[in-house]
């Protein structure tokens, strides 16, 4: 028997010179790229971020991000019987608050509008994971992810790391007794981890799950986001406590910390600009890893499909699979109900 060499090129002998690798021979049909194929996205991936407003029949089309709207609870139920017919297990509420102030008050108001809306779908869709976000951003009138105050030289003001971490617990413990699955902290405070664990357990909801934004970076790409969630600093910017865009040791060092803390899953955010993130995220720890593809992502692919220039199907579910590909093990996206309605299409390019 000859045993052709892996040569490709010209030989003196005539079976060597045969093209023996040829990539190509599994890529000539679909059901060879199907069989073939390494990573799969379904909707179990993914989880639906919802925008809650106080009202009634509120519906508002949020301008910097087509295809999500502000929802008042009364307009809660066929946006959840969507998500559950779609096979996508879990939304993350954001709230727009009545009134804002200095502490952010409605966070963790039993009637505040997050509160609300958990109790609405729970009743609704009771096995659908409800998430949270935990944070101060969208409840305080600065806009800041935490409290306010001077530093040790009166200088000010800053966000205070450790003031801020008592409220995150009391914020997670008026979600997870309002019947939230799951809370995520998403204000880069160090500790907050370990303050809303111990915050629910000694509240009596040990089964409630962190999601940690462990690895968040000061991103450009938040920007529709603010607009929609009304959570724009109202001066500075959020650099001295995101991670900067440069760092990736660091994000490391983040999720240990958190991971140490109690964290349950750990995400990187954004996504799309933080692969390399994802991936060392999933090599380094055995914990579940989510990636939050945000508004910013979601925005330039939507406006350059509206403009023709964009194949929006393709493009989303082609940035959708890098994320898994990457190492995520869920995806937050707002293309979520979307996604999984071309998912179903079952054609062979992504399923
Ligand atoms: C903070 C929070 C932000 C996002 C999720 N949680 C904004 C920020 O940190 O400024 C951004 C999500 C997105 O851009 O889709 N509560």
């Amino acid at each position: 028997m000859t045993i052709r060499k892996p040569n490709i090129g010209p030989s003196d002998d005539p079976l060597v010179d045969l093209l023996s690798h040829r990539p190509r021979r599994l890529r000539r049909l679909p059901g060879l790229r199907r069989l073939v194929r390494e990573t799969i996205l379904t909707p179990a991936d993914f989880i639906y971020p919802l925008f809650v407003v106080h009202g009634t029949g509120v519906e508002r089309a949020i301008e910097s991000m087509p295809g999500q709207a502000h929802r008042s609870i009364d307009r809660l139920p066929a946006v959840i019987d969507a998500v559950v017919a779609a096979g996508v297990p879990g939304v993350i509420l954001f709230g727009l608050p009545a009134a804002k102030d200095a502490a952010g008050s409605e966070n963790f108001a039993a009637d505040g509008i997050v509160q609300q809306a958990i109790r609405a779908i729970k009743a609704r869709a009771p096995e659908l994971i409800v998430m949270t976000d935990v944070c101060l951003c969208e409840y305080t009138d600065h806009g800041h992810c935490g409290i306010l105050g001077v530093d040790a030289h009166g200088h000010g003001p800053i966000v205070l790391n450790d003031a801020t971490l008592p409220v995150l617990g009391r914020v997670a413990v008026s979600h997870a007794a309002a019947g939230a699955d799951v809370v995520a902290p998403s204000g880069m405070m160090d500790g907050m981890v370990a303050a809303i664990r111990g915050a629910l357990d000694e509240a009596g909801h040990a089964d409630v799950a962190i999601v940690s934004y462990a690895a968040k970076y000061a991103s450009a790409f938040y920007g529709p986001f603010r607009e929609a969630a009304d959570s724009t600093p109202q001066f500075g910017d959020r650099r001295g406590y995101q991670m900067d865009p440069a760092n990736r040791r660091e994000a490391l060092r983040e999720m240990a910390l958190d991971a140490d803390e109690g964290a349950d899953v750990l995400m990187v955010k954004p996504a799309l600009a933080y692969l390399d993130v994802i991936a060392a995220a999933r090599d380094a720890f055995d914990l579940p890893v989510a990636a939050y593809n945000v508004s910013g992502e979601y925005a330039m692919v939507k406006a350059a499909a509206a403009r023709g220039w964009l194949d929006e199907r393709a493009s989303a579910l082609e940035t959708l699979l890098s994320i898994k590909r990457a190492g995520a093990d869920m995806i937050l996206t707002y293309w979520a109900l979307e996604a999984s309605a071309w998912l179903a299409e079952g054609r062979d390019d992504v399923g």
